[in-house]
């Protein structure tokens, strides 16, 4: 049994997608979430960079006593996981990657939709389990271009976000996929705007969080870190950016 935090970590504000699922999986578990804010967005560093900043991130959570991570970020996870892991062998790691397994099986049409960032998207997580599950099915992946910034500066319900919404899942769309990935943690806060695009044709959504806080579940309990049964849980979140920056996180965790 332990009572320390989980660290939760993301380039920004889109981490929050994961820990709004923690929460609500893992009610007793204190959660300590650290988005940069300063460097976001992550989605088209060189990868070394964004290895050096996870690094940092990772290092600031283990300092404040988290008792594990979630690095609720694809394109950190995608630059790093495998560097984490190794540096600090002792903690568990949850990295996360675009569900494609799950869209890939679940399928009829054939053609699965995924967005994701270039570092995502060129990275080993996600190309290993497309190689794995897309045998035989059309994956058509795409950057959310313009996503991250939309979400980083709340303009989610503006014409702009819809047009590029459009613009990143019209040809998914018209190519026939009926399962469209979010494969970053910033956009299911444009899922609204997503279905709106998507409107009365037979698509899902399919995003990884609720799959991310079964998977902390169970490290918990393989590490036995759980904390006591009815502990009250704390929440904080910290950022390389600064107060303000912290409080609009805690305000749209809440949200
Ligand atoms: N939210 C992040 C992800 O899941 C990164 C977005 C960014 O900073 O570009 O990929």
């Amino acid at each position: 049994m332990n009572n320390n935090p989980i660290g939760v970590y993301d380039s920004g504000l889109g981490g929050l997608s994961v820990w709004r699922e923690l929460r609500r999986a893992l009610p007793d578990e204190s959660l300590t979430y650290l988005g940069d804010g300063k460097n976001c967005p992550y989605g088209s560093r060189p990868r070394e960079e964004v290895r050096l900043l996870a690094d940092d991130a990772v290092a600031s959570l283990l300092a404040e006593g988290c008792k594990m991570v979630v690095v609720a970020c694809n394109t950190a996870t995608a630059a790093a996981i495998d560097f984490l892991r190794e540096k600090y062998p002792s903690v568990p790691i949850v990295g996360l990657e675009p569900a494609v397994k799950p869209a890939c099986l679940e399928t009829r049409s054939g053609v699965v939709g995924v967005l994701a960032t270039e570092r995502s998207l060129d990275g080993e997580p996600f190309r290993r389990t497309a190689a794995r599950y897309g045998s035989g099915i059309e994956v058509i992946t795409a950057p959310g271009r313009g996503f991250v910034e939309l979400v980083e500066q709340s303009r989610e319900d503006t014409p702009e976000a819809e047009a590029c919404v459009r613009a990143a899942v019209g040809e998914m769309l018209d190519r026939g996929a009926d399962r469209i990935v979010l494969g970053c943690t910033h956009y299911p806060f444009l899922r609204h705007v997503i279905e709106r695009v998507i409107g009365d044709r037979d698509v899902r959504i399919v995003d990884s969080s609720a799959a991310v806080a079964r998977r902390t579940g169970q490290l918990l309990d393989r590490f036995a870190l759980r904390a006591a049964e009815g502990h009250k849980p704390e929440y904080r979140f910290l950022t390389f950016a600064d107060d303000v920056y912290a409080e609009r996180l805690r305000r749209k965790a809440f949200e």
